[in-house]
């Protein structure tokens, strides 16, 4: 079984780029066709939908992906969305109008029971799980019962070293992860926000943090003076398999690249088998 994690989409009103220079709207479209093509069971998108949050941004949106995926999407905000909005334009999507305060909730896939959490501060980058949401996460654990879970939510739960990321981080992640390690049987957490495939791990789960689909990649840099500066590097995706028993996350990139060649080996190739 596949799933799709998608993220940061930052998706403009038709025509206009991001950041001056980046064809959110073009790559999103990409993205989708690719996708579909692998017949994902779901696709994944935590955060960054759009670009300010506007409701003309939204109807992109939808454009964009509705009829187009034979799957359910699910989403939750980031901090570059704007909740009502949000709630308005998608609320027919799986999930966003079951709480009247969060975009949070719980849907399965398969065997699998993904909890969408909702990390936005309203008016800033940076995110944050407030009691209330998790007491929801909670609830939602425990109803996950011998269930593997999976978790989405915006703002990854791990520092990185690139300072212009760790400036808008998800505060105080240890109670998330306190719970994702009691719990036991959280296999990923998906997020986005850092623009960056960065990894982590904590308490068996894979901690993930997906590129942009836009292609518009902080730059890596541990300087801590660095002020934040995005390279056009290809956009991806991660594609997560689940074979019954393991998961594996395989990065997508986007864009045209040379091949398909043949892994056709030389005769002098060390492996080759011995008749
Ligand atoms: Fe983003
Ligand atoms: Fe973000």
């Amino acid at each position: 079984m596949l799933i799709a994690h998608l993220t940061d989409l930052h998706v403009r009103p038709f025509g206009r780029a991001t950041n001056r220079v980046v064809e959110t709207n073009l790559m999103v479209e990409r993205a989708v066709r690719q996708v579909a093509g692998f017949a994902p069971a779901a696709v994944v998108i935590t955060g960054d939908l759009t670009e300010n949050g506007l409701p003309e941004e939204y109807a992109e949106l939808r454009r964009l992906l509705e009829g187009r995926l034979a799957c359910p999407v699910y989403v939750v905000p980031g901090n570059h969305d704007r909740r009502a909005s949000l709630r308005s334009a998608l609320g027919a999507w799986p999930g966003v109008r079951t709480d009247s305060a969060f975009v949070h909730y719980a849907a399965d896939i398969g065997p699998l029971r993904l909890i969408m959490l909702d990390s936005v501060v309203p008016g800033a980058g940076h995110g944050e799980l407030c009691s209330e949401r998790l007491a929801f996460l909670e609830r939602a654990l425990d109803a996950a019962q011998d269930r593997p879970v999976l978790i989405g939510l915006h703002h990854p739960p791990f520092m990185t070293g690139i300072a212009a990321m760790d400036a808008i981080p998800l505060r105080a992640p240890e109670a998330l992860l306190a719970l994702i390690a009691r719990h036991g049987r959280v296999l990923a957490v998906l997020c986005g926000h850092h623009h960056r495939v960065i990894m982590a791990q904590h308490g068996g789960a894979m901690l993930l943090a997906g590129a942009a689909i836009g292609g518009h990649q902080s730059e890596l840099t541990f300087d801590p003076a660095a002020r934040p500066y995005f390279y056009l590097e290809p956009g991806g995706y991660f594609l997560l398999r689940w074979d019954g028993s393991a998961l594996t996350a395989n990065l997508a990139t986007i864009g045209d690249f040379a091949g398909p060649f043949p892994f056709a080996v030389d005769a002098d190739y060390p492996g080759r088998t011995m008749a």
